[in-house]
């Protein structure tokens, strides 16, 4: 296949002309298209060709959560947001805490994927799967400290130290929801006996503060350990400076944010209520400042969207009894864009974020770049058209978003897995199971 009257994405700069796919990978960028020769040719109307978006936080649920997503869904609403890989949570229903459950969940996936998916575990109640679950391919360990899901107890210092340990010695890094229960349960219960509202008792009980906690205290187990401590979804000032410091003594550590830490507040809750709840919380105008400081900066590693799709039902109870977190997989690349066509952003910097630095950091093979030899994930942009964030058209089951009615500039038009169309203006053209699970060799 030849895809030619494009300007083609490279780090080196934009090239006018086509890329040429063979078997899956991209075998020829070249300026002159007339010199590829294929059996099919597509004009890309002069749109912009990126490396399709890699994105390394996602529930994508099934399961016994299939009612609030599906793999299917899941992978059409990330074809339709240009992203063609994904790293899904382990926090399912049942957990992916053991060999068996892995299995289970990437047979599931395989059948009905569109795009690549790679995964997450827990960790194992029997200590030797942690080998076992690297060999199967899982990207790392993620552990949610204030809701913790393994069946071991991992608050137990010693037992941390063990598991962590393993992950280290197998190569593999731990992905850390930071915030910290102890914390959080002592706020509660003071803040539930003062006239507050839920906002205010949700926020409250779980401020920057709790994120920095967690984060000095993994940080030192990744110290004693030399295990690689990945630190989720950044939202905070405090988080910022405590990441610096503990990189600036030599703990091996990665970070990411998320669109809507960067670019909400906590004002949001006020007008949208349960639709803003997400942990860790929206925070302040001050904690966006640092956050886009920080991304310039190159101290946060990459961009994800922390999809976290839930049904309107579950959306629609008392405030501190709805679950947190809304879809992000059809939201994040077209606001991101947003603030690449008002100049807030250079477009190398968001490719990096969403592309070539998730790749690297969580070896997941010859992705993340338009390159020859590289796999033929891409996506093909219209980086001029102006459109409205309408929830109701989202392919995710959940249709509902903290960026509904946002206006925002460039479209995605085509996305293709392995050289393979799967999404063409909005629809989704290629059969459920085209799309592949990765197992990362470390
Ligand atoms: O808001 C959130 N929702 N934050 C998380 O860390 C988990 C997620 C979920 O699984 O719903
Ligand atoms: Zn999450």
């Amino acid at each position: 296949m030849v895809l030619k009257n494009a300007r083609v994405f490279t780090f080196q700069g934009i090239i006018t002309g086509g890329v040429a796919v063979d078997e899956g990978k991209v075998v020829k960028l070249s300026k002159e298209p007339e010199s590829l020769r294929a059996d099919e040719v597509l004009d890309a109307k002069g749109f912009l060709l990126l490396p399709g978006l890699i994105d390394a936080h996602v529930h994508m649920r099934d399961m016994q959560l299939s009612y609030k997503e599906d793999f299917y869904t899941a992978s059409c609403a990330a074809a339709a947001g240009g992203i063609t890989t994904v790293i899904d949570m382990p926090n399912t229903i049942p957990r992916t805490c053991s060999l068996k459950a892995l299995r289970e969940k990437m047979e599931e996936a395989k059948k009905k994927t569109l795009i690549n998916i790679a995964f997450y575990a827990g960790f194992p109640s029997k200590l030797t799967e942690v080998k076992q679950m690297t060999k199967e391919g899982i990207v790392g360990f993620k552990l949610y400290p204030h809701d913790p899901f393994e069946e071991i107890d991992l608050a137990n210092e010693e037992q941390a130290q063990i598991y962590f340990k393993a992950a280290a010695e197998n190569n593999v890094p731990v992905s850390i929801h930071p915030d910290d229960l102890e914390t959080i349960k002592k706020l509660q219960s003071k803040l539930k006996l003062q006239k507050l509202s839920d906002i205010e008792i949700f926020l409250g009980s779980h401020p920057a503060e709790s994120e920095r906690k967690a984060i000095a205290k993994y940080a030192e187990l990744g110290a004693k350990t030399g295990c690689h401590i990945h630190f989720c979804h950044i939202s905070s000032m405090e988080s910022l400076a405590a990441i610096k410091k503990e990189q600036g003594r030599g703990v091996k550590i990665t970070c990411e944010s998320t669109p809507h830490h960067l670019l909400l507040t906590k004002e949001e809750l006020e007008k949208l209520n349960t639709f803003a709840k997400v942990l860790p919380p929206l925070r302040s105008k001050n904690d966006n400042i640092a956050l886009w400081a920080a991304l310039l900066d190159g101290l946060i590693n990459m961009i994800v969207s922390d999809h976290a799709p839930h049904s309107l039902q579950e959306k629609q109870k008392p405030f501190l009894e709805a679950p947190s977190g809304f879809p992000g997989l059809e939201t994040l690349f077209p606001v991101m864009l947003t603030k690449v066509a008002h100049g807030d952003l250079r477009l190398e910097k968001l490719v990096e974020m969403t592309s070539s630095s998730p790749s690297k950091i969580f070896k997941v093979g010859n992705k993340g770049m338009l390159r020859e030899g590289y796999d033929a994930d891409m996506v093909l942009v219209d980086i001029k058209e102006k459109w409205k964030i309408d929830p109701e058209k989202f392919y995710s089951k959940s249709k509902f978003s903290p960026f509904k009615d946002w206006k925002v500039v460039g479209k995605v038009r085509n996305t293709f897995i392995n050289g393979s169309c799967i999404m063409s203006d909005d629809e989704i053209t290629a059969p459920k199971g085209i799309g592949s699970i990765i197992q990362i060799r470390h």
